[in-house]
Order: structure tokens, then sequence, then C-alpha cells
């Protein structure tokens, strides 16, 4: 036998206790918050067609994505995101509904990056997608959503950048830039590249002058009024400066919801290249990572070859915020209580009585295999128990069971008819 690598792949990881609990905690935090909000939920497929991905997301995305032909030739890949996959299924299963559409989805996503902090190969992203309204109330709604879940998790130190990709999209439409190329220079934006962007375009602009792309990111401003006069003195003008005003009355109402760190900068573009119009990322500063991203992407369905069908969304990454949180030193807000049941005697049906009692409170009870109190209490101390119950022919005999909390190391003697999870000593 050839000896076997234990080391998981190279930007894979291996997730235990107490990490894999918390980002569990995590995911399902998001489940109830999104439901709360009317999402509803999908689970997605991991391996989706190579196509997809190819046509609107980006050079960035399609580069670090994992593609192979499986066994019927066909060219696939594992999904690097999922709203690809989720304008997928709107098209095939959910447009006949009425609208609005709103699902929520968590799900493992991979790409071919190069590993570093917060930088993974499979990760997981929990994310809503909103199809069918163009209005701003639905992109609004996303950020309530991200602040009630950031409150719900705890999370302190967060920033919300917003943006518009019409600015870009006017301006280099404008200038007869080709779609592909068009593409590559947000890539290079989102990257921080703006002087490769701009001397690319520069090329493909047909004479027209491109400088105005060096402007647009001094203006970041937290006042939504000050930056439309920003907007307006580096140069923006008609169709473009129209959506300064909006991405300025965004930033505005996300004020009045109470995102105090909040901002706009015209500059700020997304890699996918799906978004048309308002994007946002959440930038956390103890990780100095953006944690989360979304934006609409008014074209993507039509794209894909359905009806034109306003879209917005947005996902975050779960590993990341993860990391963010414990820069900040956080823990988890609920545990259940860890009961060890240690039984010395063969009454299986006396034992199940004790556990069920404890499990309907809520407590975590783990039923020691091996008649032995003193391993028992070492292996109940060092998994962090609360309590270990003994369980003894006396206790059978009477009918109660012995409990130690093993934080304050008291002990008694409780009835099994009175036991409950309120009552532990
Ligand atoms: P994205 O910005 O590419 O957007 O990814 C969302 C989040 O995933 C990022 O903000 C980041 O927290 C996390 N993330 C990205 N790459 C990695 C990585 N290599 N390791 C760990 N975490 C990572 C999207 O994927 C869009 N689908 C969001 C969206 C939904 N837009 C509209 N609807």
């Amino acid at each position: 036998m050839p000896k076997i690598r234990l080391e998981p792949v190279r930007g894979m990881r291996d997730l235990i206790p107490p990490e894999s609990e918390e980002i569990l905690w995590l995911e399902d935090t998001f489940r109830k918050r999104a439901s709360s909000y009317g999402y509803e939920p999908v689970i997605l497929p991991t391996v989706e067609l190579f196509k997809l991905f190819e046509v609107k997301s980006g050079p960035e995305i399609v580069r670090s994505m994992y593609v192979f032909k499986d066994k019927a030739g066909r060219e696939v890949c594992l999904r690097p995101e999922l709203t690809a996959g989720a304008a997928r299924l709107f098209l095939k299963t959910l447009q006949t509904r009425p609208r609005p559409v709103k699902i929520y989805y968590v799900g493992h996503v991979y790409r071919y990056e190069e590993p570093q902090r917060g930088r993974y190969r499979e990760f997981i992203q929990a994310g809503v997608e909103y199809f069918g309204e163009e209005g701003v109330g639905a992109d609004i709604e996303l950020l309530a959503l991200v602040r009630d879940y950031l409150a719900d998790i705890g999370l302190k130190h967060y920033r919300l950048k917003l943006g518009h990709m019409g600015i870009l999209r006017t301006l280099l439409n404008s200038w007869s830039v080709p779609e592909d190329v068009q593409d590559e220079a947000i890539h290079l934006i989102d990257k921080g590249l703006v002087d490769d962007a701009v001397r690319l375009l520069q090329k493909h602009a047909a004479g027209n002058d491109v400088s105005i792309v060096k402007e647009l990111p001094k203006c970041r401003e937290g006042d939504p009024e000050k930056l439309v006069r920003c907007g307006e003195e580096v140069g923006v003008s008609g169709a473009a400066l129209d959506y300064v005003r909006q991405l300025s009355k965004i930033l505005g109402v996300a004020r009045e919801l109470g995102i105090n760190d909040v901002y706009a900068d015209l500059g700020f573009a997304r890699g996918l290249a799906y978004y048309t119009g308002f994007i946002f990322e959440i930038e956390s500063s103890a990780l100095g990572l953006s944690v989360g991203g979304g934006g609409r992407y008014d074209t993507l369905i039509s794209l894909y070859g359905g009806p034109s069908t306003p879209a917005t969304g947005f996902a975050l990454g779960v590993d990341r915020i993860h990391l963010a949180l414990k820069e900040e030193g956080w823990r988890i807000p609920e545990r259940a209580v860890k009961v060890l049941l240690i039984p010395l005697v063969e009454n299986y049906a006396y034992v199940d009585r004790i556990a069920s009692r404890l499990r309907e409170d809520g407590a975590i009870v783990n039923v020691y295999p091996k008649p032995k109190v003193s391993a028992g209490l070492r292996y109940a101390s060092s998994r962090g128990y609360d309590y270990a119950v003994i369980v003894g022919e006396r206790e059978v005999r009477e009918g109660t069971v012995t409990v130690k909390n093993l934080r304050t190391r008291r002990q008694a003697v409780v009835s099994v008819d009175s036991l409950s999870l309120g009552g532990l000593p």
C-alpha cells in the first residue's frame, strides 16, 4: 500500500470543533435571518457546465475555475459562486412564479487562487438573490438584511462600501470600448490597477480621453450631497451622473437605516462582469478584507436567453466572517449544555429515559460507553462538558441519578421523575 498523505489538498481545509461548530452556527443564523425577510431556500448543484460562467463572470473568476471534462466529455466546473446557478434555476423553474422571486443559499464554492490568510480554494458562501424588481427598494433591502445579520452574529467593526457600475459602463460605452475590453478593464480597476486599466482603455476608446477613470476614485464620500458634487467636479455628466444621483440616494437611505460606517466610491468596481448597477462590499476593519459583496445584474437572465429580468443579490464569505469575528475576540453566543452520562449498569431503558429527558430540555447528552467513572470524568473535562450524570445500581434502585457539576464541582442526587436541565446543581 502506498503511504496516504494526510494533509488536505492545497487550499482545502479540515474543520473541526470549535471552528466547525462556529461556522455552522453562522450558516444557521444566516438561514434564519434570510427567511425572516421572505427569502426561500434553494440547494444548487456543486458541478455546473463551464459555459454558464464563461458567459459573464469576468476574467478573474474564469481564470481561477476548476474546469474539467466529465466521463461523457462535458466541459464542467466546480461552481466558483452561486449567482450564475441561481440565475439558471430562475430561468428553468422559477420564472413563471409571481414576482418578486426571492431565494437564499448556503454552499461550498471553489476558486483556484493562491491560498493565504482568508483566501482558500474551497470556501462557503451564504447569499440571497432577488429576481424581478428593478427599483432601488430591492437593493436597499439587501443592505438592511446585511445590517441585521451582522448584528445577529455580533460583527462590530465593518464598513459598507457602495458603488454603481452604471457610471463606468456608461462612460466606456460612450467611448465605444468593446465589451471584452470593458470587462478586462473593470477587472483591473477591481484589483486596484487603475493605471493599467486606463492604458488598456486608451487603446480601445476611439480617440476619446479616458482620464476621467483616474479621477473617479477621488470621489469617496459618506455624505450623499457631497458625492454628487464631487461627481460633477470630476466631470461626470448625463446618464452617468444620473447613476451617481441614484447611488447618492441609496447612501442617504443606508444612513437612515442606521448603518453608520458607510461610504460611496465612484471609482469602485467589482470583478464579476455581470454587474450592471448598484454594487457594494462589506469590509472588515479587523481583517482588512472584504467579507461579502453583491449588487445588481439586470442583464444576466437575458444573456442566458431569458426575458429581460432585473435582479440583485449578494454573498457573504462565511469563512472570512468567521475569521473577522475571531479577530474581534468573538465567542459563539449560544451553546447547548453538555452532559456526559456514565452508566455503571446495563439498564438501557433507564439510561434512555434520563438521556431523553435532558435532550428534550435542549441538552447535548453523550452516553459514555464504558462503566468507568474516573475515565468518564477525564473525558468530560477534556471535551468541555458541563455535567456528568452517573447511574449506578443504587440510583436505579432508588429511581435517581447522581449529577456532578463539572464547573462548580457541586454534586447532588436527583430523582428521575423531577429531572430537568434547570433543576441540575
Ligand atoms: P464575490 O465578491 O466574488 O461575489 O464573493 C463573495 C465573498 O466571498 C467575498 O466577499 C469574500 O468574502 C468571499 N470570498 C471570495 N473569494 C474567497 C476565497 N478565495 N476564500 C475565502 N472567501 C472568499 C460573488 O461571488 C457574487 N456571486 C455575489 C453576488 C450575489 N452578487 C450578486 N448576487
